[in-house]
């Protein structure tokens, strides 16, 4: 933020017009020299007799971005943005906002505040604020339906997706679409016109929404979809309620109904925890090596195996724009890879949003072969053959063999130890671990998991990839699981303990739902497939801890052969093909054998017990997770969870979620838990460490 007041907006007459042009990198966010700045220029122009009209303008990529998301949750500092966009309507000079680049909540309040609104072809408009947990809070909730529509803006705000400037225009958000980039000149234009034609000030605010009951109809049914879809979120429901503000109230009393609900907002949990999830999101990126080094140049990529993983990976690569080779083990698992290339482009094709003739121009850009020297050429290669080490270190071996110097080799390994793998090649600086989420063409998520031996520059790429993938990385380091898959492990033994001790999976996967997930770890094993997990537990059997705690129940289900949704059963049954699962008393009977066989009476378990154990269990092991170094920081373990295992983004992720709850509260949990079973319940170092010094994890997310 700059010192000098006023700085961040720049006024300049052009003519008789006032230009006020935002300089506030990198998006013009808001922020109190913004408002300051914007409130000074509009009382410049009222006082001037010789401007006639004002264009505001933003420098730089973004027209604005919105309200400056820093300040939330700190002292307020005048003036509040809803008094600037006041002021800037009450002008009495014609005001025109050129839209460029992302005009979006306060961004696009401010617009809306203007006269009139011309759109450049890149301009993106919306009212993203419910990403955030908030609501527009400056005038959007009056003025956007009172422009558009009561229904269409309301649905402007819940989706929280900006509209292109062709879209705002065919929604009336906008007056004009005008070719270009520069929106001075093409604003400058545009209001020489309005001022030729002595266009009359026209103030959003005097609109009267007209059919009335029309628009409360059309609420009452919206209200009613959101109150089932918004899943226990609180400010999609308070936008309704603003909107019907607007469409009942005079102007005034609407925007002090929006004020209020804005602040009740503000002031929950569920904005403090999307808000951190939204900088946490941008901060997993921020890693030393990205500093200390430069990306290696990726214009080609090899995926070897064309599975489940492999042809998602090929996919995500193809829609970058690279062009992709898949080496396969035989003819028929290349023609299988394609098939399974070809099956996403064709889902999309069904559901018209792709055309055949965009596939193919796809696919020009694929080739599959049995040869490793085809993937010669390739700058980075990424593994996904079958989770076994030495079949991955025959593939190691042989990429060693043909690829050229100064490639990325990467392993899309969920669990195996990626050192040991660098170690089967002369060149372990360039290995490197690329760990995709399942389907890997829509799964946000990728945690780069780096080796002892990796390059800074090998790191740095992978990030690059990324980006260019449009994926949220987050830097691992080894361990078996790395951070998403090792907490995992530990939570889903907390669920099975609480099966085996009373709860049915049934109750657990409704408490977990009820805390936001959308699904429970039950439901989860039915639709990735038991026989998986089976397999894994069976390869460990050899070197489990004879004296912890197993449950055997997932074995007693895998060995009936019911694998979940792909066998019809699994914790539920799943009668023709259905996709959510109904109970099934053979497994609460297969669960109570298990319980009777070991001698455990079962207790009842309330939605509120369940829900500490699962989130202290994860918790623990994510602190354990950071004390070791393989999370830099508690925010990469909460986007890997928010990005990867579907936790409710409203709570921001565990390590956030345990810091709004009270470290000493969790770690009193864990210890109470530790009565029954010392060995499984042992609080992390981290954990006590910070309790005792009075901290918690968001004061270790400072970038490292
Ligand atoms: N306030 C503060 N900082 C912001 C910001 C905002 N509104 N929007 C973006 N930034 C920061 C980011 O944190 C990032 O900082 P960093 O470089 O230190 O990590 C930097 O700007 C660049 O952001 P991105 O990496 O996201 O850049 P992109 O080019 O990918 O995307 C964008 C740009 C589309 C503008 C995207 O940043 C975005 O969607 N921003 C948030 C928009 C939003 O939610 N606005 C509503 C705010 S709430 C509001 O307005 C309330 C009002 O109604 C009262
Ligand atoms: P899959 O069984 O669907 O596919 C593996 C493919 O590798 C098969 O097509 C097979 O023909 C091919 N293959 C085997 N050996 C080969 C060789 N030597 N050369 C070329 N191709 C060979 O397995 P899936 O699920 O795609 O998993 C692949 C990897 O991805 C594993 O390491 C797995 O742990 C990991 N992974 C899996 C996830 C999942 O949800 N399925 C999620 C994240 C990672």
């Amino acid at each position: 933020m700059s010192a000098a007041p006023h700085s961040a907006v720049a006024t300049r007459r052009e003519g008789d017009v006032l230009v006020v042009s935002i300089d506030h990198p990198p998006v013009n966010a808001l922020g109190v020299d913004v408002r300051r700045g914007l409130l000074a220029a509009i009382g410049q122009a009222d006082a001037d007799a010789a401007v006639r009209a004002v264009l505001i303008v933003g420098r730089g990529k973004a027209f604005i971005a919105g309200a400056d998301i820093r300040e939330f949750g700190k002292p307020p500092m005048p003036p509040p943005l809803h008094e600037v966009c006041n002021r800037i309507e009450a002008s009495v000079k014609t005001v025109v906002a050129a839209i460029h680049g992302p005009a979006l909540g306060g961004g696009l309040e401010i617009a809306l505040a203007a006269h009139y609104r011309l759109a450049l072809p890149a301009a993106t408009l919306g009212l993203p604020e419910v990403n955030l947990g908030l609501l527009p809070g400056a005038g959007g909730t009056q003025r956007a339906p009172r422009l558009m529509g009561a229904k269409a803006a309301a649905r402007l705000m819940l989706d929280g997706k900006p509209l292109s400037a062709r879209a705002a225009l065919a929604a009336g958000l906008v007056d004009r679409v005008a070719e270009g980039e520069d929106p001075v000149a093409a604003g400058l234009a545009y209001a020489g016109e309005l001022l030729d034609s002595h266009a009359p000030a026209r103030r959003i605010s005097d609109i009267v929404i007209a059919d009335r009951a029309a628009a409360l109809a059309e609420l009452d049914a919206l209200q009613a979809e959101t109150a089932r879809k918004s899943r226990g979120l609180f400010s999609p429901l308070k936008i309704i309620e603003c909107v019907r503000a607007a469409v009942e109230l005079p102007f005034d009393q609407g925007l002090a109904t929006e004020r209020a609900r804005f602040l009740e907002c503000l002031d929950s949990p569920q904005r403090a925890g999307l808000v951190h999830a939204f900088f946490a999101e941008r901060e997993t990126a921020k890693i030393p090596e990205a500093r200390a080094a430069q990306p290696r140049a990726v214009d080609r990529i090899a995926v070897i195996g064309g599975g489940t993983m492999g042809a998602g990976i090929a996919v995500a690569a193809l829609d970058a724009g690279l062009p992709v080779t898949m080496i396969e083990r035989d003819a028929e698992s290349v023609a299988r890879g394609r098939a399974n290339v070809e099956k996403v482009y064709d889902g999309l094709i069904a559901k018209g949003r792709m055309t055949p003739e965009a596939k193919a121009a796809i696919l020009a850009r694929y080739a599959g072969s049995t040869s490793y020297e085809d993937a010669a050429g390739a700058d980075l290669v990424i593994e996904a053959v079958f989770e076994d080490m030495a079949v991955k270190q025959a593939v190691f071996r042989e990429l060693d063999r043909v690829c050229k110097q100064g490639a990325v080799l990467a392993t899309n390994t969920s669990y195996l130890d990626i050192d040991a793998i660098a170690a089967v090649t002369s060149r372990p600086q360039d290995v490197i671990g690329l760990h995709f989420f399942s389907p890997a063409n829509i799964m946000k998520l990728l945690e780069i998991v780096v080796p002892a031996r990796t390059g800074a520059d090998v790191v740095a790429t992978a990030f690059a990839l990324a980006r260019r993938l449009k994926k949220i990385p987050v830097r691992a380091g080894v361990c078996d699981g790395f951070i998403g898959n090792r907490i995992l492990a530990v939570y889903r033994q907390a669920a099975d303990y609480m099966m085996e001790d009373g709860a049915s999976p049934y109750e657990i996967d409704e408490a977990v739902r009820a805390f936001g997930y959308p699904m429970g770890p039950f439901q989860v094993a039915d639709l990735a497939g038991g026989d998986i997990g089976w397999a894994a537990r069976k390869r460990k059997a050899a070197t489990r801890d004879p004296d912890a705690r197993y449950v055997e129940i997932a074995d007693r289900i895998c060995e009936r052969g019911w694998f979940g949704q792909k066998t019809g059963r699994g914790y539920y049954l799943y009668p023709e093909g259905a996709r959510i699962g109904q109970p099934d008393p053979e497994v609460l009977a297969i669960v109570d054998a298990e319980r009777a066989r070991k001698g455990i009476a079962p207790r009842k378990f309330g939605a509120d017990e369940i829900m500490r154990r699962y989130m202290a269990a994860m918790i623990n092991e994510g602190a354990n997770v950071v004390d070791e170094g393989i999370a830099l920081r508690p925010l990469d373990v909460d986007v890997t969870f928010l990005a990867g295992y579907g936790f409710p983004r409203f709570r921001g992720g565990p390590m956030k979620y345990a810091d709004m709850v009270g470290l000493d509260r969790i770690l009193d949990d864990i210890r109470l838990f530790a009565k029954e079973d010392a060995r499984f319940w042992k609080p992390s170092p981290l954990l006590e460490r910070l309790v005792a010094q009075g901290r918690n994890f968001d004061n270790l997310n400072k970038a490292p």
